[in-house]
C-alpha cells in the first residue's frame, strides 16, 4: 500500500512539474534583444524611405561609421529630438529620442547596424 502511494505521489509532483516546466520554457532565461526588430521599432520610425531626417539602414554606412556614430553623434542628435510618442501623448512631450531607447536597447540596434553594414558579410536594409 505505502509503495502504490509513493507512485502515485511522485507521479502528481512530476505532472506537476512537466505542466510549470512546458508553461515557461525559458521563464528565467533573458532573451536576446532583436537588434533588426528593434532598429525597425526604434530607428526607422524617423529614418524610412523620404523621410525627412534621411533614410538610414545599415547598409547605408560601413561599420567604422556606425561604430563612430554610436559613440557620440547619435546622443548628440537625438538628445535634441522630441520621440514619436510625444505626438500623441502631451505629458510626454518633454521626452527625445535617448530618453525612450534604453541602453540594452541601444547596444543590440548598434550590433545590428554594425553587423549588417555595407562593408559587412551580411550588408542589409531593414525589410
Ligand atoms: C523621432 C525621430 C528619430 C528617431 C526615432 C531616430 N532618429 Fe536618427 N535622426 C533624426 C533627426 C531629426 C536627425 C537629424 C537629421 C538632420 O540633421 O538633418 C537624425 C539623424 C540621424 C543620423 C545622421 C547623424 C549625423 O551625424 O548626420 C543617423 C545615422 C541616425 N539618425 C540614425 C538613427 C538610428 C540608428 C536610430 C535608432 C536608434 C535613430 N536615428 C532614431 C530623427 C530620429
Amino acid at each position: 500500500m505505502r509503495s502504490i502511494r509513493r507512485i502515485v505521489l511522485t507521479a502528481v509532483v512530476c505532472a506537476a512539474a512537466v505542466a510549470a516546466f512546458a508553461a515557461e520554457p525559458d521563464a528565467d532565461k533573458p532573451k536576446p534583444l532583436d537588434g533588426k526588430a528593434l532598429f525597425k521599432t526604434s530607428c526607422k520610425v524617423c529614418h524610412d524611405t523620404k523621410a525627412a531626417a534621411g533614410e538610414y539602414t545599415p547598409m547605408t554606412l560601413i561599420q567604422e561609421q556606425w561604430e563612430e556614430f554610436f559613440t557620440g553623434p547619435y546622443a548628440e542628435v537625438h538628445g535634441q529630438v522630441a520621440a514619436p510618442a510625444a505626438a500623441d501623448k502631451p505629458e510626454q512631450a518633454a521626452l527625445k529620442v535617448t530618453d525612450v531607447i534604453d541602453e540594452a536597447t541601444l547596444e543590440a540596434i548598434r550590433k545590428f547596424c554594425v553587423d549588417h553594414a555595407a562593408d559587412s558579410e551580411q550588408p542589409m536594409t531593414c525589410g
